[in-house]
């Protein structure tokens, strides 16, 4: 018998924000964009230092594609799995940004690289090239264990801190309770702030700094957001919902600010 390998193109939605991208075979297929260059110069670093935690540039396809590895296992989705909402998943998450900033510690991006996110020191001097968008839908999952990062499209020069708030902002989750995915919606934010940081490892100095990173982060994204929304594409089908969902999410830290801060300690 001759065997026939058909390679479909299946759709994948995660962020829904990337329309076209698919699955193909044992690969990625995604529109390449602007800042792919810079985003493919990292993830061949992280090869090249064999962090085994991101998918892998394979090329371009005859469409014009970028072509990356398929990392297997399973991403969540919205809604999100009872398992997404565990304190050891939450370690694992930790541990993974940790590892992931370690591996890239070392990596010195060419200058004028075209990062696609906003590069301002709002954040403070750049030390690592942060992923910048680590939710549950960008963290591929094996058995229930996190083991990589996919979709660096925001990844950017950044503080450490700046990549762990960011992370907290969906796994704290750092939101309104009304704006939370039902496993997430009862959860002890402060407490698993707290879980967080102990598994990533961040310093006690910086750890004062959490809350009002995510304040300035939170006024940064509602701007950039607001820009991106008004260019059209993805960014405008999902505002202004995205905005109103970071001022009511600006508005429970202010409230909650207090007690969440004494739990980082
Ligand atoms: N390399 C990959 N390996 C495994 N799954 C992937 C990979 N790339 C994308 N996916 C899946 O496709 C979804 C959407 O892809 P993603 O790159 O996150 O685009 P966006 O969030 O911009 O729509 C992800 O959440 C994940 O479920
Ligand atoms: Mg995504």
């Amino acid at each position: 018998m001759v065997g026939v390998v058909v390679n479909f193109e299946v759709p994948l939605f995660g962020g829904g924000v990337s329309e076209g991208v698919v699955r193909v075979g044992e690969t990625v297929r995604r529109p390449l964009r602007a800042h792919s260059p810079a985003v493919h110069e990292l993830l061949r670093y992280l090869e090249s230092v064999g962090f085994d935690g991101a998918p892998r540039v394979l090329g371009v396809d005859g469409r014009g594609r970028e072509v990356l590895s398929w990392v297997p296992g399973e991403a969540p989705r919205v809604p999100l799995p009872p398992y997404v909402g565990s304190e050891e998943v939450l370690r694992g998450v930790g541990r993974l940004l940790r590892r992931y900033h370690e591996a890239v510690a070392g990596y010195e991006a060419p200058d004028g690289a075209p990062w696609d996110g906003e590069t301002s020191n709002l954040d403070g001097e750049p030390e690592v090239i942060g992923h910048c968008d680590v939710t549950p839908e960008n963290v591929v999952f094996r058995g229930g264990v996190p083991v990589a990062l996919i979709d660096f499209d925001l990844a950017r020069p950044t503080t450490r801190l700046f990549d762990v708030v960011t992370a907290l902002r969906h796994w704290g989750p750092i939101a309104d309770p009304a704006d939370r995915d039902a496993v997430l919606y009862q959860v002890d934010v402060g407490r698993r702030l707290r879980v967080f940081c102990d598994a990533y490892g961040l310093e006690r100095e910086l750890r004062r700094d959490v809350l009002p990173t995510a304040q300035v982060r939170f006024e940064r994204s509602y701007r950039v957001m607001r820009a991106r929304a008004e260019s059209g594409g993805g960014w405008a089908r999902m505002w202004p919902g995205s905005g109103q969902r970071i001022r009511r999410a600006q508005d429970w830290l202010e409230r909650n600010w207090d007690e969440l801060d004494a739990c980082l300690w």
